[in-house]
């Protein structure tokens, strides 16, 4: 049932590239609670067609943007902005590829060319969001950005390759960077770390439905679906949540604190 959260508030969604996406279900959620939002993602990902349907349900303008070109995110802002009226209350960064997984190159054997890639695609990018809001001081004070992340940047998921790495990095970019942006402007910048999740990027994963079988066992409350998780964005966005920045904030079931489940060892 939607409480009108988010309402008068304005916010960019990325990474939505199908109904699966964790990122589909947050432009849902943050719009049925009453914000304005544009939409993104790569333009090869638009040729699809599934976002420009999303856009004209949320009457949410989409503008394609690759999220390795500050040039394209330079317009993204621009236009954002010009679309919605005014500056941005909230970011959502919801992107991940790694080039070793998605090639199936062992993590023992990486090339570096597509490691440099994958850093670059799932982790600098978030860096590159946020230094092109705060140069142009395209947030408002108060304002709330969130990127998405997973629990192997903490722990070892052998199959989770070198997007462990890349992780590890864009939490470490919230930390830093939200300390600057709270000096500056009061926004806060956290990420959220979130259970297995059946979508494109998750499913990528080697032995993804194994392990998703595995920590919904772990977990005492299940995995999080994407539903949750979107529910969870829009609190972090709302006025609700004012005080919290530079965390990583787990959105797991409980997973992250479980040392054994009888019913891992019973299986
Ligand atoms: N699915 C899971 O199990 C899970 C768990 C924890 C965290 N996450 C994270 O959630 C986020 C969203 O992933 P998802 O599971 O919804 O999968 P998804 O495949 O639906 O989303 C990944 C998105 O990244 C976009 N993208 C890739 N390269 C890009 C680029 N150069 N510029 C702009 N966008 C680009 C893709 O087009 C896609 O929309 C990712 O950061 C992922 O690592 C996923």
């Amino acid at each position: 049932m939607a409480k009108g959260l988010l309402e008068g508030k304005r916010g960019i969604v990325f990474g939505a590239l199908d109904e699966q996406s964790i990122a589909w279900a947050v432009a849902e959620k943050c719009v049925a609670e009453g914000a304005k939002i544009t939409l993104t993602n790569a333009p090869v990902a638009l040729r699809f067609g599934g976002l420009q349907k999303l856009g004209e349900k949320l009457n949410a303008k989409v503008i394609p943007a690759d999220a390795t070109s500050l040039e394209d995110l330079e317009n993204l802002f621009t236009e954002s902005m010009e679309a919605l009226g005014g500056k941005i209350d909230f970011v959502l960064h919801s992107i991940g590829m790694s080039l070793n997984v998605r090639k199936k190159r062992e993590y023992t054997n990486v090339n570096y060319d597509w490691m440099h890639k994958t850093f670059d695609i799932s982790a600098m990018s978030f860096h590159r969001v946020m230094q092109t809001a705060y140069k142009m001081d395209a947030m408002n004070d108060w304002g709330s950005i969130i990127a998405l992340t997973y629990i192997a940047a903490q722990r070892v998921f052998p199959d989770y390759s070198e997007m462990a790495e890349s992780k590890a990095l864009l939490e470490s970019f919230a930390r830093s960077f939200g300390y600057h942006y709270a000096k500056s402007k009061k926004v806060r910048v956290n990420t959220i770390s979130q259970s297995p999740t059946w979508t494109t990027a998750g499913s990528g994963v080697k032995g993804f439905q194994e392990f998703f079988d595995y920590a919904e066992k772990m977990s005492p409350l299940g995995n999080a679906d994407a539903a949750s998780c979107a529910d969870f964005c829009v609190t972090m966005f709302s006025d609700y949540t004012r005080m919290v920045t530079m965390q990583n904030l787990y959105h797991d079931g409980g997973f992250s604190l479980m040392g054994m489940a009888p019913e891992v060892l019973e299986k």
